[in-house]
């Protein structure tokens, strides 16, 4: 199964790609957390994206589209994925659609997790991971079991993303109004798209995610 989920900044796309991934044994494709790879190894790659991402401003889109490209050709990808962080704009949409069909294959399900911008702002500012296993916590809303211990692999160390600062999260949710959400309708066209509400809780929007999932 092919899962594309889409949604501003903080939505909650690579929370519910995680949950997902456990769910239908698939493999999580998160273009952003492929260039912040990048950008850590320091690969030629990484050095020329690093600077517009920690501005918020989206990476060009040819250099995007051949790495996932080269993503999905791997192995461990068979089972099906769920994309998250692409496509982000329609020249991404369409060559993702031609990309796949060249490849025999397609999307299933397009999943639009639709929140209210004012909370993204809160979501994404509180937001960290575990620096040794990635696993993901929030300031408020997915606090550690045990304060300054990983629930996951018990480290004691944390990090916080360089673009996870109001300035650059009002830039990242304005490059979504102007660049992403006109996907909506693209994926409305083509019968795929269902919209949960993405300001439930994190269990109940999991629930809406595989309920739609369900109901074909
Ligand atoms: P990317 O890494 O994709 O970031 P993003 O789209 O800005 O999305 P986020 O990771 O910030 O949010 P999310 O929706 O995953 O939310 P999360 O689940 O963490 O991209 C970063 C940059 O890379 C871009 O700005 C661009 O420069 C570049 N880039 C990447 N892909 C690109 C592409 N295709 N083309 C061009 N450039 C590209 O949730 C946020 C927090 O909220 C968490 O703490 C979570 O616990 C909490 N939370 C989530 N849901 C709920 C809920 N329902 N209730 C309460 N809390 C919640």
């Amino acid at each position: 199964m092919n899962l594309l989920l889409i949604g501003p900044p903080g939505a909650g796309k690579g929370t519910q790609a995680k949950r997902l991934k456990e769910a239908y044994r698939i493999v999580q494709l998160s273009t952003g957390d492929m260039l912040r790879a990048a950008a850590a190894q320091g690969t030629e790659v990484g050095l020329k994206v690093k600077e517009g991402m920690d501005r918020g401003e989206l990476v060009e889109d040819a250099l995007i589209i051949e790495m996932i490209s080269d993503r999905i050709d791997q192995n461990d990808c068979k089972n099906g994925f769920v994309l998250d962080g692409f496509p982000r704009t329609l020249p991404q949409a369409e060559a993702l659609t031609g990309l796949l069909a060249d490849k025999g294959l397609a999307l299933d399900y397009v999943l639009e997790l639709a929140v209210d911008d004012d909370a993204m702002v809160k979501r994404i500012t509180g937001r960290f991971t575990c620096a040794k296993c990635a696993q993901g916590y929030h300031d408020e809303f997915e606090r550690p079991a045990k304060d300054g211990v990983c629930n996951k692999c018990g480290s004691t160390e944390f990090k916080r993303r360089a673009d996870d600062n109001e300035e650059t999260v009002r830039t990242r949710l304005a490059a979504y109004h102007n660049q992403t959400a006109p996907l909506l309708a693209y994926y409305r066209n083509t019968g795929l798209l269902t919209s949960v509400d993405g300001m439930a809780s994190l269990d109940e929007v999991t629930d809406q995610l595989k309920g739609a999932i369900l109901r074909g």
